[in-house]
């Protein structure tokens, strides 16, 4: 069983490493966060923004929720953008999501999720508006990865369209939208042509 004394242990190992390769790494971080990137992503423990692309912490501003959604109502998701887009003045947004991922796949079953399909609602939504493109697809392997895009493209198009980036993008803010997908067999992401 994983004990919280693991955590803190490899925690405090850390710290002390990066304090012994740059003794004023924590001390200017302390003062201040300008990061470039805000990051829209998965849940998924196996996705962690800032060790997969081998930034630091500081680099990348987070949202996280199963299947990277973008939902105009969830006060959560906008305030980060919010924040990210007027106080931190983040250069790009990333929507980020993989191939396999879970919350994509749940939305595909016929099966009852209980609660969480409120949430897998918004993915199947996204079915329903691609119906013609995945059901033109060969095989269930390729609609789940067409899927895992579509899903991608879907919430790119929703954080282009709220209140937040528009008046952004009509304030001349240089900020700029993109959609990734990554591999989880590989570690590597690719950029999507939205
Ligand atoms: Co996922």
């Amino acid at each position: 069983m994983s004990k919280l004394h693991d955590i803190l242990e490899s925690n405090s190992s850390w710290a002390e490493k990066v304090n012994n390769e740059n003794p004023t790494f924590f001390s200017e971080l302390a003062k201040q966060q300008i990061p470039k990137y805000l990051w829209i992503g998965c849940s998924d423990s196996r996705i962690p923004e800032t060790t997969i692309t081998n930034m630091a912490p500081g680099d990348i501003f987070v949202h996280r929720n199963i299947a990277n959604q973008v939902i105009h109502t969830d006060l959560n998701c906008l305030s980060v953008i919010k924040y990210a887009v007027e106080a931190l003045k983040v250069e790009k947004i990333i929507v980020c999501g993989h191939y396999g991922c879970g919350g994509v796949k749940a939305s595909m079953e016929e099966q009852d999720h209980g609660f969480i399909d409120n949430w897998l609602n918004n993915i199947k939504d996204v079915q329903i508006s691609h119906k013609n493109k995945l059901e033109s697809t060969n095989n269930e392997e390729d609609k789940f990865k067409l899927l895992c895009e579509l899903n991608i493209h879907e919430q790119v198009k929703n954080l282009s369209r709220t209140t937040i980036i528009k008046n952004a993008w009509d304030s001349k803010q240089a900020i700029t939208i993109h959609g990734l997908i990554y591999n989880l067999e590989d570690g590597k992401l690719k950029e999507l042509d939205i």
